[in-house]
């Protein structure tokens, strides 16, 4: 067997399978039903019919873990379907990077500051982000943690859904109040106010099942990256892995003949494939091929995180190569991961302006090449932190440690998600055209 990348080295493998084991008889997280109706749902967006916004953290902590801060991020992810969805006139498939987001792929395996060299963060789920020779140590116990808040964020999320505080008519409830003085605030209030009215009108008029009736109430769907093969293979039911409903490979573990392209291959999942700029082209085909050989329509996401400087060069060859297979195939944009910088404070951080020109261009090459842009993947959450420069509070350098909570990569905080929200919108509605890229 070829060995498998990006896995922790657990100092003591027979606690960690007894733990695996011990995993393999805890409920599932999500259901068969529940992941096809997913997939159709994805049918529905290689139609054009339906968007896709998937987001939430880089990696999901032990310690930002509240009903307060889960409801946030579905709020957050609620105004950015809302203001696409009322907008465009496009339903949106909600997909959180939630309830499971606990493991992470790193580019280095150590980390050295002064003369102490220990093993890198991988996540909450494998060790501590401080940095200290005991807590570094990958520790199995902790993927028990990660299996309990993933299941009780899933409880929330469920009843949160079930009791209507997703429905649009609750539209009035996700206002957040720091929003309300902004410019950004009072733009989204006219969205809030146009789309209450439309639903009054709907009520008085006893008409329902019409662009905001019954039918459209929110679903999320939960994601994570399927990094730690061992873990994900505890939640097999059938073919279907039912940590998530879909499931990524990372751009650090998706060459043709990886553990983890083997692994998603064999399941009924939709699955995701991160793209970045090392992509060979020609492996591109044969990993479709692996994964979905009958060409099933939506069952695979193509997630392009190219790189402000490099998608206009390696996009439009990917989506020729790509045309063969036809609108079966879903091509998104993540436009975080291939645009991560160090400020000169030391942060790692993200330049708004660079997010939002990576989004056009993959906007305007879709359309260039005549296909439909299927949805976008960011890293975003609901608090009003200061991890990404610039927007329309212009965070500068000096200003990252204010709110600098990620323990990974740099996220949109929630006021840069609803500017994205407006520009995304925008960019559906025109196709790219006559939009002006920023400069800086
Ligand atoms: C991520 O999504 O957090 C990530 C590590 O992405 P990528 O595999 O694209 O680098
Ligand atoms: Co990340």
């Amino acid at each position: 067997m070829t060995k498998i990348l990006q896995q922790p080295e657990w100092p003591n493998q027979k606690q960690y399978f007894k733990i695996i084991q011990e995993i393999k008889h805890y409920p599932q997280l999500v259901y068969p039903n529940e992941i096809n109706n997913l997939k159709s749902e994805l049918k529905d967006v290689a139609k054009g019919k339906k968007f896709i916004i998937q987001g939430g953290d880089c990696a999901e902590t032990f310690k930002n873990f509240s009903q307060n801060m889960i409801q946030n991020k579905l709020k957050i992810l609620l105004q950015m379907s809302a203001i696409i969805q009322y907008s465009t006139k496009l339903k949106i498939v909600n997909i959180g990077r939630i309830a499971g987001q606990y493991i992470k792929p790193r580019t280095h395996s150590y980390e050295t500051r002064g003369n102490l060299t220990l093993p890198s963060y991988r996540g909450d789920g494998v060790n501590s982000i401080d940095f200290d020779k005991v807590k570094r140590q990958p520790n199995p116990k902790r993927l028990i943690q990660a299996y309990h808040q993933s299941a009780s964020t899933m409880n929330l999320i469920r009843s949160l859904i079930m009791n209507g505080f997703t429905d649009i008519n609750q539209i009035q409830s996700w206002n957040r109040d720091l929003l309300n003085n902004s410019p950004l605030g009072v733009k989204y209030k006219t969205i809030v106010d146009n789309i209450t009215s439309m639903l009054d009108f709907i009520q008085e008029s006893g008409l329902v099942n019409n662009q905001y009736g019954e039918s459209d109430s929110f679903n999320l769907y939960t994601s994570h990256e399927a990094i730690l093969l061992d873990y994900e293979k505890a939640f097999m039911d059938n073919n279907f892995c039912c940590s998530a409903h879909m499931l990524w490979v990372g751009d650090r573990t998706r060459t043709v003949d990886s553990e983890h392209i083997n692994f998603i291959s064999n399941l009924d999942n939709p699955i995701a494939i991160k793209i970045g700029p090392t992509i060979k082209i020609d492996d591109i085909c044969r990993i479709y091929e692996k994964i979905n050989s009958t060409n099933e329509s939506g069952k695979v996401l193509f997630i392009s995180r190219l790189g402000e400087k490099n998608i206009e060069n390696i996009l439009p060859k990917l989506i020729s190569k790509m045309k063969y297979y036809g609108s079966e195939l879903l091509w998104i944009c993540d436009p975080m991961h291939g645009n991560t910088i160090t400020a000169k404070n030391g942060y790692k951080t993200r330049n708004f302006n660079t997010i939002i020109n990576e989004l056009m261009s993959f906007f305007q090459i879709c359309d260039a090449e005549s296909i439909t842009a299927s949805g976008v993947h960011f890293e975003l959450t609901g608090e009003n932190v200061t991890e990404c420069l610039g927007g329309i509070n212009n965070i500068r350098d000096v200003d990252l440690d204010q709110r600098y909570e990620t323990t990974c990569d740099p996220r949109l905080n929630n006021e840069q998600s609803l500017e994205i929200a407006f520009l995304i919108a925008k960019l559906l509605k025109e196709k790219g055209e006559g939009i002006e890229k920023t400069t800086y």
